[in-house]
């Protein structure tokens, strides 16, 4: 098994990658010592499919194994499902010896690594992400949380795993709109970090969306090793992890404007990143066939990559939507060419509008 180390000093942990990581759950988290009674906190679609195994492998290390399972769906990322989990894990008898495993995509690790970090003020998590998405993003780094009515991700913690087992098989079952949305975060890893990861997936697009767990593991690895590197330097994100911020400002302008409904998030950051590499290019940061490799990959790989049709007060309003933004602007991140970045305030709103081409 490959393993890359996300180094925070005492905090510092291990992200482990394979084939048949699932079944060895209970070895690892033998040797992480973490106390003999766990939660998995997981959804049903997720459960059917693969808590049997990760239950198995953690009975036959010794542990004492309990279900939560919430339902699926971002709009269960909430603190009624919060409610929910604190109250089977008191119900459960689970004390600061205890552990909670996080099955699922972004959505159980946000919520489960938040009721990690809170019940008994705190006891360890694993993270075992199933959605590419996870396992190139979210599952590393320790961003955990719950939405708001009023927003999105408004509630969290920053509070980092214990380990994150990232088993690329489990990509077999996911929707291929799932899948994709995953590759699109793959996709700004390489456009704003690393010109290498760019040309493997530009390289290797059809094994990759063939699922080929060789082509896989590669761009799952480095993104995770990227993303590792970022946090061990900026864990709170006080200025240099917004670099994985790139592509979402017009990501989050096209979610808003479109209710979360049209497209999956990472559609929306394909959409946003195309924008963005236009910016770069007009703002004298990369040229223009950079521009045209970027969104000929995001199109390769079955990405949306025009924006939808609303008029430029509409992206206005939902670039200006933060009050912090309208006095003082935003943060911006621009690709200088391919694989390197560069994090700009952009004060001029009218501009940046011009400049992504929107309103023309
Ligand atoms: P998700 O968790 O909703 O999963 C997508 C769908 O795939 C769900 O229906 C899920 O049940 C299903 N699924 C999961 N694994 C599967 C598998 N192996 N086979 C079949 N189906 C499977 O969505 P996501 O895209 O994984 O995560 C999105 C969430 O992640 C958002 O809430 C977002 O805010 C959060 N996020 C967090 C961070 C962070 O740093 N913490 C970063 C990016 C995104
Ligand atoms: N997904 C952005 C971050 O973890 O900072």
């Amino acid at each position: 098994m490959d393993k890359i180390t996300v180094n925070l000093e005492k905090r510092s942990y291990q992200i482990l990658f394979g084939q048949d990581v699932l079944s060895v759950i209970g070895t690892i988290c033998s040797d992480l010592k973490l106390g003999s009674s766990v939660a998995v906190i997981t959804n049903p679609t997720v459960a059917a499919l693969y808590y049997e195994p990760v239950r198995a492998a953690l009975v036959q290390a010794g542990f004492t194994v309990y279900k939560v399972e919430i339902p699926d769906g971002e709009e269960y990322k909430n603190i009624e499902t919060l409610k929910e989990i604190y109250s089977r894990l008191i119900d459960c008898g689970l004390d600061r010896g205890s552990f909670i495993v996080a099955l699922g995509g972004g959505v159980v690790g946000d919520v489960a690594g938040f009721a990690a970090a809170t019940y008994l003020r705190g006891i360890p998590f694993v993270q075992v992400p199933t959605t590419l998405l996870a396992q190139v993003d979210s599952s590393v780094g320790g961003k955990t949380g719950i939405n708001h009515e009023k927003g999105k991700n408004l509630i969290g913690a920053f509070y980092q795993p214990v380990s994150v087992l990232v088993d690329v098989a489990t990509l077999d079952t996911l929707p291929e709109r799932e899948f994709l949305s995953g590759m699109a975060e793959v996709v700004k890893y390489g456009v704003a970090m690393d010109g290498g990861l760019f040309d493997f997936i530009h390289d290797n697009a059809d094994r990759l969306l063939a699922r080929d767990k060789e082509s896989l593991l590669t761009v799952i690895k480095r993104s995770c090793a990227l993303k590792g590197e970022i946090v061990a330097q900026d864990e709170m994100e006080t200025g240099l992890r917004a670099v994985l911020n790139y592509g979402h400002t017009f990501g989050h302008a096209v979610e808003t404007l479109t209710g979360y409904r049209e497209y999956t998030h990472g559609e929306a950051v394909a959409i946003g990143m195309a924008r963005a590499a236009r910016v770069s290019e007009r703002m004298g940061h990369s040229g223009k066939s950079e521009t045209e490799r970027i969104i000929a990959l995001l199109e390769t790989l079955g990405l949306p990559t025009r924006l939808p049709s609303f008029d430029a007060a509409a992206y206005r309003d939902a670039l200006l939507r933060d009050k912090k933004v309208r006095d003082r602007g935003l943060n911006f991140v621009f690709n200088r060419g391919i694989g390197d970045f560069h994090i700009g305030r952009v004060t001029d709103i009218e501009a940046l509008l011009e400049a992504a081409g929107i309103g023309e």
